[in-house]
């Protein structure tokens, strides 16, 4: 679980995100569609071309969950519980899936905001959105 100073790194980096939230989702769903394109078998009834209407409502969606969750800190289990049934018994994503779009959140994070993503940073993200990929995943055992 994450220490005190790594939910005070996540909510603090959170208050500059939180404006650009909708951006960072489409960048990041950009990052995932292009980098790995076998991410894309979820989505066959999805425009995902660049800058298509669906792209960025679904962006501006995953990325509502996570301040949710940003929010929720001390429950994430709790904040995310229809989404972990959602994914789990519905969607049925594969749970490597979830390391692959945490990692191009990651990257959006930090070519938005490169001066705040310092190591201390870096690692708190890191280990906030594995946490809600844990939630997002625990259903399916
Ligand atoms: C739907 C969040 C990871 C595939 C959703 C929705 C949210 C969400 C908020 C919309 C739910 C609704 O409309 O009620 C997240 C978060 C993730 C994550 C926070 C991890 C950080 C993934 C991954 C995949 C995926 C890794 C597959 C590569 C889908 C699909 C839908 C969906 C296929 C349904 C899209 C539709 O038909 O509208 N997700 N998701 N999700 N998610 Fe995720």
């Amino acid at each position: 679980t994450l220490t005190k100073a790594e939910k005070a790194a996540v909510v603090a980096i959170w208050g500059k995100i939180a404006a650009q939230a909708d951006a960072l989702g489409t960048e990041s769903l950009e990052r995932l569609f292009s980098s790995y394109p076998q991410t894309k078998t979820y989505f066959p009834h999805f425009d995902l071309s660049q800058g298509s209407a669906q792209l960025h409502g679904h962006g501006s969606k995953v990325l509502g969950a996570i301040g949710e969750a940003v929010k929720n800190i001390d429950n994430i289990t709790g904040a995310l519980a229809t989404l972990s049934e959602l994914h789990a018994y519905i969607l049925r994503v594969d749970p490597v899936n979830f390391k692959l779009l945490s990692h191009c959140i990651l990257c959006s994070v930090a070519g938005l905001f490169p001066n705040d993503f310092t190591p201390e940073v870096h690692a708190a993200w890191d280990k906030f959105l594995s946490q809600i990929s844990s939630v997002l995943t625990e259903k399916y055992r």
